[in-house]
C-alpha cells in the first residue's frame, strides 16, 4: 500500500467543485468521524454519492472527534481513517476539517448538496451549519438510518464480557450540571475518599464556561459541552440526540443530574429509566421546580432540606429514595438556604449512589438495552 496518502485540501475540493459546476454536475458533500467504517456506512456513502455525481467526505480531525465523541475516540486516527475513506468507490475526495461542525467548510466549498444521515430532521441539524447551506445554496438531503449498525454498538460488543467496570464493580456515571458544579465535586471526592465505589466516566454540561466544567477538567474527569439551543430550559431536539448518543458511547449505567438546568426528554428519558437520578433542593413533594429555597422562605416553612429521586417525565416527580432535613433559620435569604442544604446534598447524593444497587435500582447490562 503507498504510504504516501494524503487527504485532499480545500483547494482541491473547490476546483472539483467548479468543474462540476461548469459541466452541469453536482458534488455532494457529506461529513462525519467515520471512526469504524462498517456496512452502515458504506451503504450510507452510496446513496449519498448518488444524489449527484462525485462527492466530497468532510472527515472530523482528531482533536474534534474527541470533542464530539468524548477522549476515547477516535480508535483510528485522523490520516488512516482518511485513507480507508478515500478507498471506498463512493468517495472522491477526503478532507480533514478541525471544527466540531463542518460551517466553515461548507462556506468555502459551497457544494451543490449536503446529505446527512441518521434520525436528523433539517429542523434538528444546527442552526449555524444549516443557515451557512442555505447560504450557499445547498440542498440539503437527510437519508435513512441503516438499522441495526453503530460505531458504537460494535464498540459495545467488544468491550462486553471483558468490561474492566463489570469486574471492578464500579458504576459507571455521567453527572451532568450546568451551574457552581458542587455536587459534581462531592461526587468526585466520596470516589477519592473511596466512600463511592463508582466512576466518572463523562461530565457533562450545556454551560461552556461553568463552574461544573472547571471542576470536571481540574478533576481530570472528561468534561463534555453539549449546546442545548436557545432555550436555557428545554434541550433542543439535536441536542437530546447528542446527550443520548453519549451516554451510549459511555455504556453508562447511572446518569446524575446534579443541578442540569434543562429538561432531558427521550430517547434519554425511556433508555434510561430508573436510572436517572435528580438532585433537589427541597423536601419534595413540596416545592418542585425552580427556586426551591426561596418558596421555602415565602412559604414561612421552619424545616426543609433536599431530595435525591428518580428522573422521569414529571418534573421533580419520580420516586424518592432518600430525603435530609434542614433547618430554615429566622431572616435566612434564599442564597444562605441553599448552601446550608446544599451541605446535606453532598453527603446524600454520594450516599444514596453508593447504595444503588442495594436499593435494587438498574444498572447498564442485562436486561438494559
Ligand atoms: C443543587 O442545589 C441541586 O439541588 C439543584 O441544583 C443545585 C446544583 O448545585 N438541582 P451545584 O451546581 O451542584 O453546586
Amino acid at each position: 500500500m503507498p504510504d504516501d496518502y494524503n487527504p485532499a485540501t480545500i483547494a482541491d475540493v473547490r476546483r472539483l467543485r467548479d468543474t462540476l459546476d461548469q459541466q452541469g454536475k453536482k458534488l455532494v458533500f457529506t461529513n462525519g468521524c467515520f471512526d469504524l467504517l462498517h456496512a452502515g456506512h458504506v451503504r450510507y456513502l452510496e446513496q449519498a454519492r448518488a444524489l449527484g455525481d462525485a462527492m466530497v467526505v468532510a472527515l472530523n480531525s482528531d482533536q474534534s472527534v474527541r470533542q464530539l465523541k468524548g477522549p476515547d475516540r477516535p480508535l483510528n486516527p485522523e490520516h488512516d481513517r482518511a485513507e480507508v475513506m478515500s478507498a471506498l468507490r463512493a468517495v472522491d475526495a477526503v478532507v480533514v476539517f478541525d471544527d466540531e461542525r463542518a460551517t466553515s467548510l461548507i462556506e468555502a466549498i459551497k457544494p451543490h448538496v449536503y446529505a446527512k444521515g441518521g434520525d436528523y430532521t433539517v429542523e434538528s441539524l444546527n442552526r449555524v451549519e444549516r443557515n451557512a447551506l442555505e447560504a450557499a445554496g445547498t440542498q440539503i438531503c437527510i437519508l435513512p438510518l441503516v438499522p441495526g449498525r453503530s460505531t458504537t454498538k460494535t464498540i459495545n460488543k467488544m468491550q462486553s464480557g471483558e468490561s474492566n467496570h463489570a469486574g471492578k464493580g464500579l458504576l459507571r456515571l455521567a453527572v451532568l450540571g450546568s451551574g457552581a458544579g458542587s455536587n459534581l465535586r462531592a461526587i468526585i471526592a466520596a470516589i477519592a475518599d473511596n466512600k463511592l465505589k463508582a466512576e466518572i466516566a463523562i461530565a457533562l454540561t450545556d454551560q461552556a464556561d461553568s463552574g461544573f466544567r472547571e471542576i470536571a477538567r481540574a478533576a481530570g474527569v472528561p468534561a463534555l459541552f453539549v449546546d442545548g439551543g436557545d432555550n436555557s430550559r428545554r434541550l433542543s431536539d439535536a441536542a437530546q440526540k447528542e446527550i443520548f448518543e453519549h451516554l451510549e458511547r459511555a455504556r453508562i449505567d447511572v446518569v446524575v443530574l446534579a443541578g442540569f438546568m434543562r429538561i432531558l426528554k427521550e430517547p434519554v428519558i425511556s433508555v434510561y429509566a430508573d436510572r436517572i437520578v435528580n438532585v433537589h433542593p427541597s423536601l419534595l413533594p413540596k416545592f418542585k421546580g425552580a427556586n426551591a429555597p426561596q418558596l421555602a422562605i415565602d412559604e414561612g416553612e421552619v424545616e426543609t432540606g433536599c431530595t435525591v429521586h428518580l428522573v422521569t417525565a414529571e418534573i421533580d416527580g419520580g420516586r424518592i429514595l432518600a430525603q435530609a432535613k434542614v433547618p430554615v433559620h429566622i431572616g435566612d435569604t434564599a442564597e444562605k438556604l441553599h448552601a446550608r442544604i446544599k451541605v446535606e446534598e453532598h453527603k446524600l447524593l454520594p450516599q444514596v449512589l453508593n447504595e444503588w444497587r442495594e436499593l435494587g435500582l438498574p444498572v447498564r447490562g442485562a436486561g438494559v438495552p
